[in-house]
């Protein structure tokens, strides 16, 4: 750690403090303010975190204006090419990647975790049959702690890892059952044969009427969107885990505190936004109006899949996602081609306007995840649903860092109070 300091002095009273300044392996410097309000009685704002640390990680690094993501040091671009998803699971939760019996006994541990309590579909049964397969994840979730009484002392490492294990495991057989409910189809079992992408597949797609077999073009599709969709350092929905378990909150309700952020469309829920817009521009001849439209300041709708708090110059993952979209459309015969085309054309032109270029907008990852989803016959209200799957394993290992950290503490941000001056009680008939 360096001894470089920064001075702060308070013009208006003279009081005067010395702040550390921290290093990462790599990145900017960043100034610990943790004694500011002790020393200098004043607090920072900064609303959104723009330039707001909030802890130390190991995991993920973003460097935004180069368009690098890299887990645990390893490029995005080396892992989506070579790796399988429950490679990349251990690699961020563990640090490392598995050897070749680490990753057989991960599998095998993930494989024979990936079973729901029989009671639990009963809370499938008690959502309405149109809910929102988020909805019903936000719930299902959440309701986890009241099965895993084994599990749940969070002060205790291996109760930790534990959960994990389950969450990675039963996201698929949640995510697909809340698929089933919401068509009024039996839900499917796992199937220990199968890897974890195809037997979520499986589990979605298959009915107890006929024998269904993982399309591996499908497999290889969801193997590198969920790869894609690990991990992303202290986004909304992680930022949300981590601020949920600094109380030590059990992990189940911190999951489903940040499926529930994931939700939003700035967020995870941008993916299916994303198809909505497209759909409702629905040909290339009205993508100036809506591009007119996204950069009216007075019109609140924005080009969905368009800009990033981070990226300023691409996002890597939407890259790969571009790449693979022309590859697997053009694999499949009754594909979803006018979409995507419709997609390029808006991309085209947005990449083009000065608007885009000036505020450096370009297309996130969501842009074209929906897309591939949807020539994969995935409906649209499960993209996100997708999202949180592959997230489950970035919110764990956040979350299991987070309460490994010696310099964890509940999260309790600072407000600038802007309401009434103090004043006394009315009584009602002065009113
Ligand atoms: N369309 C039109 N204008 C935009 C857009 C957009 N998609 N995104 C940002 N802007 C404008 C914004 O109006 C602002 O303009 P001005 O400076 O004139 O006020 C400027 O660009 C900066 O935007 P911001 O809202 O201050 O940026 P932010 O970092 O707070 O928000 C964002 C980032 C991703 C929420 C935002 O770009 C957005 O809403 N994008 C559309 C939703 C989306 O695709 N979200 C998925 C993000 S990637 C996956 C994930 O993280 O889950």
């Amino acid at each position: 750690m360096s001894n470089k300091t920064i001075t702060l002095i308070n013009n208006s009273d003279g009081r005067k403090t010395e702040l550390p300044l921290y290093k990462g392996t790599i990145g900017p410097e960043v100034m610990d303010i943790g004694k500011l309000y002790s020393e200098m009685g004043i607090f920072t704002f900064d609303p959104g975190f723009l330039a707001t640390g909030s802890c130390r990680s190991s995991i993920t690094y973003i460097d935004g204006d180069k368009g690098k993501l890299w887990y645990r040091g390893y490029p995005i671009e080396q892992l989506a090419e070579h790796a399988k998803f429950l490679e990349v699971a251990y690699l961020l939760l563990y640090g490392e990647l598995p050897s070749v019996d680490e990753l057989a006994k991960f599998e095998h541990i993930i494989t024979h975790h990936s079973m729901l309590n029989e009671t639990l579909k009963n809370f499938f049964d008690g959502f309405h049959y149109n809910a929102h397969p988020m909805a019903v994840m936000v719930g299902v979730v959440g309701s986890l702690s009241a099965f895993y009484h084994d599990s749940l002392d969070v002060n205790n490492p291996r109760h930790r890892e534990i959960s994990a294990h389950r969450m990675i495991a039963k996201m698929p057989t949640i995510a697909a059952a809340s698929y089933k409910h919401n068509i009024g189809e039996p839900l499917v079992y796992p199937r220990n044969d199968l890897d974890y992408c195809a037997n979520f597949l499986h589990m979605m797609f298959a009915t107890p009427c006929e024998e269904y077999i993982p399309d591996p073009v499908a497999t290889k599709a969801v193997n590198l969107l969920f790869i894609l969709h690990a991990d992303h350092e202290q986004n909304a929905s992680t930022s949300t885990v981590r601020l949920a378990g600094s109380s030590h909150a059990n992990p189940f309700a911190c999951l489903a505190s940040g499926i529930a952020s994931l939700w939003g469309p700035s967020h995870g829920g941008a993916n299916e936004a994303v198809l909505d817009m497209l759909n409702k521009i629905g040909d290339a001849a009205n993508v100036d109006k809506f591009i007119l439209k996204a950069k009216d300041p007075n019109d609140p709708f924005r080009l969905m899949g368009f800009g990033h708090r981070v990226y300023k110059n691409h996002d890597p993952r939407a890259t790969i996602i571009r790449k693979v979209c022309h590859e697997l459309l053009d694999s499949m015969t009754d594909s979803d081609n006018p979409t995507f085309e419709l997609a390029l054309k808006l991309e085209e032109v947005a990449l083009s306007d000065e608007y885009f270029v000036e505020r450096k907008l370009y297309p996130n990852v969501d842009f074209y995840s929906g897309i591939i989803y949807r020539a994969l016959n995935i409906p649209r209200s499960m993209f996100t649903v997708m999202f949180a799957i592959a997230r489950t394993v970035g919110w764990m290992a956040h979350w299991m860092e987070m309460m490994d950290d010696p310099d964890q503490r509940i999260g309790r941000p600072r407000q600038i109070y802007t309401g009434h001056d103090l004043r006394d009680y009315v009584p009602m008939d002065k009113r």
